[in-house]
């Protein structure tokens, strides 16, 4: 939230805290001792959880770009694994926090589709158990949740559970995030760019896009924070409030 100081990344065990209702546990103010401490931010709900498909992944697979086997990764609530499953796709979603994954299983088996889509604990840096088996993978904002040291090992990861030329469809926070606005971390285009080709993606495309929140504007007002809501008042808006977070839309081709 405050570019002068590092922001540490976020703790795994954060993610579980904040499925299981501790809605601080992500955004509890962490800066290091000795710097100017922010207020924290407060929500009363997972701020990514949209309870429906993001809207960049439901345009790649209009756009025929999803084949099977298909993984998502960093799944959270599962919302993107669900409806690629619906549209008929075999889906794998994975995620490191138990919690998420009972939400995505109890949402699967909800809407009916718990046959057709499987939900599994796993770390995303390390992927051996299932290597070479996914033909496209959707990444909807886990990249810009590991600081620059661990990105080259995660996409690495993912590489090794891919097949050739499978397709990976990534979306994360972009550098035009304001400085105030909570969240992950901001991605350059060069650091996507340099580390997908140093793990051996190919990038075919690399454009900006957005990430559809679970916040508006009016929820940010009401942080009692003017930074905060000065950061939410220069980001887009959809029709129904949600705040679209400025991303980067990355697809790239496994070597
Ligand atoms: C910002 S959320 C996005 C969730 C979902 N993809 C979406 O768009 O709604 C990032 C997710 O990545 C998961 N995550 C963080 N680190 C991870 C890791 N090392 N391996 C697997 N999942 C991880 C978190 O638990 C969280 O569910």
């Amino acid at each position: 939230m405050n570019s002068e100081v590092p922001q540490p990344p976020p703790d795994p065990a954060d993610f579980d805290a904040l499925y299981r209702g501790d809605f601080d546990a992500l955004s509890r103010n962490r800066q290091p001792p000795g710097t100017e401490q922010l207020p924290g931010f407060r929500f009363d709900r997972v701020p990514w959880d949209i309870g429906e498909a993001q809207p960049v992944v439901r345009a790649l697979e209009a756009d025929g770009q999803i084949s099977d086997e298909v993984l998502d990764i960093g799944c959270g609530p599962g919302e993107n694994a669900i409806f690629l499953a619906d549209r008929g796709y075999r889906v794998c979603g994975l995620d490191a926090a138990p919690a998420a994954i009972d939400i995505a299983r109890g949402r699967a088996r909800q809407r009916g589709l718990d046959e057709r889509v499987e939900f599994a604990v796993a770390d995303a840096t390390d992927l051996s158990d299932y290597a070479d088996r996914f033909t496209t993978v959707v990444d909807s904002a886990l990249y810009h949740c590991f600081p620059e040291e661990q990105r080259l090992r995660y996409v690495t990861s993912l590489h090794g559970a891919c097949r050739p030329a499978a397709r990976l469809h990534l979306v994360c926070f972009s550098d035009r995030v304001p400085d105030d606005f909570p969240g992950p971390f901001r991605i350059s285009e060069a650091d996507v760019r340099d580390t997908l080709t140093e793990a051996g993606w190919d990038i075919h495309r690399l454009e900006r896009s957005t990430y559809t929140t679970a916040m508006t504007r009016a929820d940010m007002e009401n942080q009692d924070s003017a930074p905060l809501a000065a950061a939410a008042a220069g980001l887009d808006h959809d029709d129904r409030g949600r705040l679209l977070a400025p991303a980067w839309l990355l697809t790239a081709e496994r070597r």
